[in-house]
């Protein structure tokens, strides 16, 4: 917190790095765990770095840390030779080798913010991630600073796991009721990858056995009631470790891992070294209780964390602005292992349907950053869309430059070049240049400056003695929102092929644009060619071009790639529904639609695609995908020409959608494969629309599929279909899966979100209520997002209430979470990030909600977040 005797709060650059005056050889850490009085004692074994200045004094990092005592080689300081502050304490005069002893309380159970060491359903645990660890301990809590930890935890007999990284060395009794456990971590690590738990905790058990042989014993850790929900989790580390050999040539290298699933968590989960602590949502699965998107995401967010082990444990960061050197990577590493699990097309499109939904406004917005941003005040809200999201494209991109086996090379020499040590994104950069002989200091620029460049293609077609030349010209140009602004042109990988009337003429090809503008001819086509452009998304850019509604259509048609495809169905989508919402210039928007309806129909039936790709087709974008792309944010307007579209898309393929549903009806066991999860995204994607056309017997038949469920993924999908739509029925849905889940925190989460989204007219009073009801908890950050997160960001007409209460409602519970969960309170602002393309009235009532936040007292989080968001848009669109 920050207060008016602190600090005032003061950045940190980029280029201010100094590297660390003293070094932990060794750290021994003592628990003696309470909820209202832990007392912590920390063994240093301290050594000057020879890298710094010989005569820099001692500084800890230590925050709502009491301390009890100090010394240095068994001598206690006296009060004159060191200082204590409000985030750490120094020492004036130290020798250059010595041990250091703390002693400190804390106090966990009072630990609301989730960061450091708390209290989460009665289960002690800790997060360290970015700066938590010096809620701790006093310690030089900085990346760079790299040490083998030995933990002993001491607790009483009703806390009888007790867990920490590492490899178990030591367990017994204690006098008083009490018993202690001890570990031994021999791999060198930063502070931020230190976990401890400490709990009533039953696990499941399996081993692996790596490619050289190592035994390997995994469990993952639950509350007892949860046992059978673990198995698809431990089923999908197996497939990640095996994968990571395989494609990554990475084993696992301790004796054991472990998983532990905790109900408070900020974020999804964390890589503590032979420790991962996962939120519950993430790891939690049965048929019953999770939906096919529910596996989907745990498989992605174990390999994800599992796949940290060697992007971010091995080889870390050097300070956090390096941030995207793990995550960017270990995104694309995740992203990867999913298309190699399931289909790649699909997750393809997935992929670039969150990038699109999350970083492009990120980027296009005041709160716009580069991949490696160059400054902070709390590094927590820098965990952000552009630094995973983004930073995974630029690893995909330099993958495309180099080539699948200069890649490897690349990575193999990063790994092993940079085991054991804290690196830079410079150090990746290289191996990538070394392994292949390529130049990438343009390509430097991705890293460095903020915004999404527009990419604008023209293209010229004319008859030659021989055929058809196509002339294709591409010109980018950036300008970017935010700090970094860099209008200098990017490497640009762009890949495309030439699609005809019956298919493709040329095979695909992959040009790279470095200068701002570059032209492309082909020769001898036997057709009038249209491209098909930026195919699987070979670059993070807004492609900008003008094309006849036939020529799209026969992309719709024609075209190979499925993203490609997938991609212009989107953009005609939002260009439909934003002319029937009276935005853009698209002409004749009904007639348009209808022959967009057909063409949708048509790919509905194609029974040779993929139902999962199929299902993408036929998923329209939502009202907030519209806002995301327009001008000016109307929450009417928009709303308007969504459910236009809607209803033509639904009412023009009624009987086929229909058709479509009886056809896909499952009668095997339920397994959460991506062919079977296929064939229910399409199915329900037809419920979905068929509910749009307004028909009572269509939520009829939601209603029926609802009841005779025997999965998650079906019986979510018909609620939310009715929970989201105006039917009589809806309340019925509502009540009925309450009654039935109304003992499950993590189902009920589903429930609150759908009445979260819900744009009707008792939406807010609706929210208020949820907000004192008994599935709702201000201290539990899945129930905020659940509740408050999907309506700020999902329920665009409620938030933006013309009479300007969704504000009032959305800016006192920020101000509420700040008070608890700084990181939290500051994510949720972020959801208003555009709100700066309101329409005058709205942003006029938007701007003194937020002056007013900053007038209050905040957390550094949220003032940094709050300060960002009011900053005037620099220019762009
Ligand atoms: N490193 C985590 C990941 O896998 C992110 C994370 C977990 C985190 N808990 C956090 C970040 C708390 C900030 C605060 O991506
Ligand atoms: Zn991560």
């Amino acid at each position: 917190m920050r207060t008016d005797t602190a600090q005032p709060p003061r950045p940190k650059h980029l280029g201010d790095y100094q590297p660390p005056a003293f070094l932990v050889e060794k750290a021994s850490l003592t628990f003696a765990l309470d909820p209202e009085a832990t007392i912590v004692t920390a063994k240093l074994a301290l050594r000057r770095n020879e890298a710094a200045p010989a005569d820099a004094p001692l500084w800890l990092d230590g925050e709502a840390l009491e301390l009890l005592d100090l010394a240095i080689d068994g001598q206690p300081l006296n009060a004159e030779d060191y200082a204590v502050t409000a985030d750490g304490l120094s020492v004036k005069a130290v020798p250059d080798r010595f041990e250091l002893t703390t002693r400190v309380r804390i106090a966990p159970a009072a630990n609301t913010a989730l960061s450091g060491l708390y209290l989460s359903s009665g289960m002690f645990c800790t997060q360290c991630e970015a700066e938590g660890f010096r809620r701790i301990t006093y310690y030089p809590d900085r990346p760079d600073v790299l040490a083998p930890f030995d933990v002993r935890i001491e607790a009483q007999d009703s806390v009888p796991v007790l867990l920490s990284n590492g490899n178990p060395v030591g367990a017994g009794k204690l006098d008083g009721g009490r018993h202690f456990a001890e570990w031994s971590d021999p791999h060198p690590k930063p502070s931020y990858l230190f976990a401890l738990v400490g709990g009533e905790l039953s696990h499941v058990e399996d081993r692996f056995t790596t490619a050289s042989g190592r035994e390997v014993t995994l469990r993952v850790f639950v509350q007892e009631k949860d046992l059978g929900r673990c198995d698809y989790a431990l089923d999908a580390l197996k497939r990640a470790m095996h994968w990571d050999e395989e494609v990554f040539g990475r084993e696992y290298d301790l004796d054991l891992f472990m998983i532990v699933a905790v109900d408070h968590f900020n974020f999804g989960a964390m890589e503590n070294k032979g420790l991962n602590i996962f939120n519950a949502s993430c790891v939690l699965a049965s048929p019953e209780t999770a939906t096919d998107a529910d596996y989907e995401m745990i498989e992605s967010i174990v390999a994800h964390e599992y796949f940290h082990n060697w992007s971010g444990n091995r080889v870390t960061c050097r300070d956090w602005f390096q941030l995207c050197l793990k995550e960017g990577f270990t995104v694309f590493r995740d992203q990867e292992f999913s298309a190699d699990q399931r289909s790649r097309a699909v997750q393809r499109i997935k992929d670039v349907r969150r990038l699109w939904a999350r970083q492009f406004p990120e980027d296009a917005g005041p709160l716009a950053h580069p991949v490696r941003p160059t400054s902070y005040l709390a590094i927590d809200n820098f965990y952000t869309a552009t630094v995973y999201d983004k930073g995974a494209e630029l690893v995909r991109m330099m993958k495309a430059l180099i080539g699948p086996e200069d890649f490897r090379r690349a990575t193999d020499a990063y790994f092993e070049r940079n085991d054991g040590t804290a690196a830079t994104v410079e150090d990746f950069l290289s191996a990538m240049e070394e392994a292949s002989g390529r130049d990438l200091s343009q390509f430097r620029l991705w890293y460095e400056a903020a915004g999404t460049p527009r990419l604008a293609l023209e293209e010229e077609t004319r008859q030659t003695p021989d055929g058809y030349e196509h002339r294709l010209t591409l010109r980018q140009s950036t300008s970017a929102a935010g700090e970094a602004v860099s209008d200098a042109p990017r490497h640009i990988p762009f890949r495309f092929a030439l699609i005809g009337e019956d298919g493709p003429l040329t095979g695909e090809q992959l040009v790279e644009l470095t200068g701002e503008e570059q032209e492309v001819v082909t020769e001898g086509l036997t057709g009038r060619p249209v491209v098909s452009a930026l195919r699987g998304f070979s670059a993070p850019v807004r492609l900008d071009r003008r094309l006849s509604l036939e020529d799209r259509l026969l992309l719709l048609r024609q075209e190979t790639d499925s993203f490609a495809r997938w991609s212009e169905s989107r953009q005609l989508a939002l260009d439909i529904a934003s002319a029937l919402a009276g935005l853009g210039d698209l002409a004749e928007p009904e007639e348009t639609a209808a022959r967009y309806a057909g063409a949708l129909g048509e790919i509905a039936r194609e029974s040779t695609l993929d139902p999962a790709f199929r299902a993408e087709m036929l998923r329209l974008p939502s009202v907030t995908d519209l806002a995301r792309v327009a001008p000016v944010i109307d929450p009417d307007a928009l709303t308007r020409g969504h459910d236009a579209l809607k209803r033509q898309v639904a009412a023009a393929n009624a009987s086929d959608l229909s058709a479509l549903y009886d056809g896909l009806a499952q009668d095997e066991p339920y397994a959460p494969s991506a062919e079977q999860a296929g064939r229910r995204a399409l199915r329900n994607e037809a419920l979905r629309l068929l509910l749009a056309s307004g028909e009572e017997e269509a939520a009829e038949r939601a209603m029926a599929q609802a009841e005779a469920a025997t999965n998650m993924t079906d019986e979510a999908a018909a609620t939310a279909a009715l929970a989201l739509a105006d039917t009589p029925l809806r309340q019925a849905a509502l009540d009925r899966f309450y009654d039935r889940w109304q003992s499950d925190p993590l189902v009920l989460n589903k429930w609150l979100a759908w009445q979260a989204a819900y744009p009707g007219k008792t939406a807010l009073d609706d929210i208020r209520a949820l907000t004192e009801h008994a599935a709702f908890d201000i201290g539990n950050p899945n129930k905020v997002r659940a509740l408050i997160g999907v309506f700020a960001t999902e329920n665009l007409r409620t938030l933006h209430r013309a009479d300007g209460e969704g504000y009032a409602f959305f800016f006192d519970f920020v101000r509420r979470v700040d008070g608890l969960n700084p990181q939290v309170a500051s994510r949720l602002l972020t959801a208003a990030e555009s709100w700066q393309r309101l329409e005058p009235a709205r942003r006029t009532m938007f701007e003194n909600q937020l002056a007013a936040l900053l007038g209050d007292k905040l957390s550094d989080n949220l003032f940094e977040t709050a300060t960002r968001l009011s900053a005037k848009p620099s220019s762009g669109p």
